[in-house]
């Protein structure tokens, strides 16, 4: 079964021997390889959510469940990360900055991300995420800094494409949405 203190281990000692997201990316493919692994040891999916498993100034773990057809703003990171599916599905567009427009940014690109998937994602990487499919998606998400701690981090308005800055506590709150949304369409 998926170990979690073990999964966090391997990620600090391979960091500790390299400083750049490639082999992380390995011990996150590892553990998405046997998804029912995982399952057994996050628990089956039942709220959205960036739920933290592990947090230091430079390594965060997150599960990140995503409600059935949820879709978060386009955002930065300012930091590498490694996305690994263990169960069902994620639609990533990637943006870049029209340069000379004030901060609005274009699709650039997009990738569908699927069970056993694990995608690294460059330091500057600017995306959406859609959870496609009408069940829970489960991801773990590992990034190369405090995910949490408070950075010049920006989102880009959904409508005009416009860089603002970002909002941790909105953005958890958006979360506690899709989950009431969700329970709403269960009646
Ligand atoms: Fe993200």
């Amino acid at each position: 079964m998926f170990d979690l203190d073990r999964f966090i281990a391997d990620c600090r000692a391979t960091l500790a021997a390299d400083q750049s997201h490639k082999h992380v990316r390995e011990v996150v493919a590892r553990a998405v390889a046997d998804p029912s692994s995982v399952l057994s040891g996050l628990g089956e999916p039942k709220r959205a959510g960036l739920h933290k498993l592990y947090q230091s100034n430079d390594l965060t773990i997150l599960n990140v469940v995503w409600a059935p057809m949820m879709t978060i703003l386009p955002h930065n990171h300012n930091m590498w990360a490694i996305i690994g599916i263990y169960t069902g599905r994620e639609d990533n567009i990637f943006w870049r900055r029209i340069p000379g427009s004030g901060g609005r940014v274009e699709a650039a690109g997009a990738k569908a991300l699927c069970e056993k998937d694990a995608e690294p994602l460059g330091h500057n990487i600017i995306h959406s995420v859609t959870n496609p499919i009408p069940r829970f998606t489960g991801a773990i998400h590992v990034y190369g800094g405090d995910f949490f701690k408070p950075t010049r981090r920006s989102e880009w308005d959904p409508e005009t494409l416009l860089e603002g800055p970002l909002d941790p506590e909105r953005n958890v709150r958006r979360f506690e949405e899709a989950n009431a949304i969700f329970a709403k369409s269960r009646g």
